[in-house]
């Protein structure tokens, strides 16, 4: 059994990384961002505010979330319905973190989280607290990060491929906002853990953060079968 955690802020990189990885070394990926958009994308569909933190712990309960390896990554299905996309929109990206702030959200995501990761043969899981709190004796530990122009840079051209009519400069604030709030929050704020290593993405490209993290999956896991 290998886990991998791989964390940072928004636009670092992760789940393209997490992925590759993935698939490279033939690991379940699981990405628990997407299950805190999941509970945001179903409390702006049933009218649950961002304070109620009963109705949002209720949804994230009740929820059936099943995570799909496809050709293209991962497919995301909310009971029974593919939410790939609609997870990802900005008015999501904009509530989620008043989402994720609630201790009892929280503690339901993890213990899902966690669950996953006892029934995978192996797993990398990216998020935000995935090293410090939801698998804290993952073998690997990456904090990704890059600067925050080039992450709005790297998020706003996928979200024009949306349709998303903004500038780069309304991602910029959006992203900085939920750095802030992922950051700053009293539960498992997003930070590197002690023993993480923390790569700076910002003049990298993806396949040469692919090749750093695949490496060093591969020279822990051999040292771990030697030990
Ligand atoms: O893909 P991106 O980096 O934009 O975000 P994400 O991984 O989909 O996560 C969306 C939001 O979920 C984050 O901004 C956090 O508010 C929350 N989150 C969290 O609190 N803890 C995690 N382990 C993963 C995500
Ligand atoms: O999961 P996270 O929010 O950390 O980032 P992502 O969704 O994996 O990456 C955001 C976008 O930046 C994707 O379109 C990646 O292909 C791109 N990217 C890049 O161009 N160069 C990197 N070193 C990392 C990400």
């Amino acid at each position: 059994m290998v886990k991998i955690a791989l964390d940072g802020p928004a636009g670092a990189g992760k789940s393209t990384v997490a992925k590759e990885v993935a698939k490279r070394l033939q690991m379940t990926y699981v990405d628990s961002g997407a299950m805190y958009r999941c509970v945001t994308y179903l409390a702006i569909k049933r009218h649950v505010t961002m304070q109620d933190e009963t109705g949002l712990s209720n949804l994230a309960n009740a929820m059936q979330l099943m995570f799909i390896p496809s050709e293209h990554g991962q497919v995301v299905h909310l009971d029974g319905v593919d939410v790939t996309d609609a997870i990802r929109s900005s008015e999501v990206g904009a509530l989620v973190p008043l989402v994720a702030k609630h201790a009892r959200v929280r503690e339901c995501l993890v213990e899902k989280q966690r669950e996953m990761a006892r029934t995978a043969h192996s797993v990398v899981m990216d998020g935000r607290d995935i090293g410090t709190h939801v698998l804290p004796d993952a073998v690997v530990k990456v904090y990704l990060t890059a600067t925050l122009d080039v992450r709005a840079r790297r998020r706003h051209e996928e979200l024009v491929r949306q349709g998303f009519t903004g500038s780069v400069a309304d991602v910029m604030k959006l992203l900085h906002e939920r750095d802030e709030i992922d950051g700053r929050r009293e539960i498992a704020p997003m930070r590197p853990a002690s023993d993480a290593v923390v790569l700076d993405t910002s003049c990298l490209a993806i396949h040469e953060v692919t090749a750093m993290v695949v490496s060093l999956c591969q020279a822990r896991m051999h040292n771990e079968v030697r030990h």
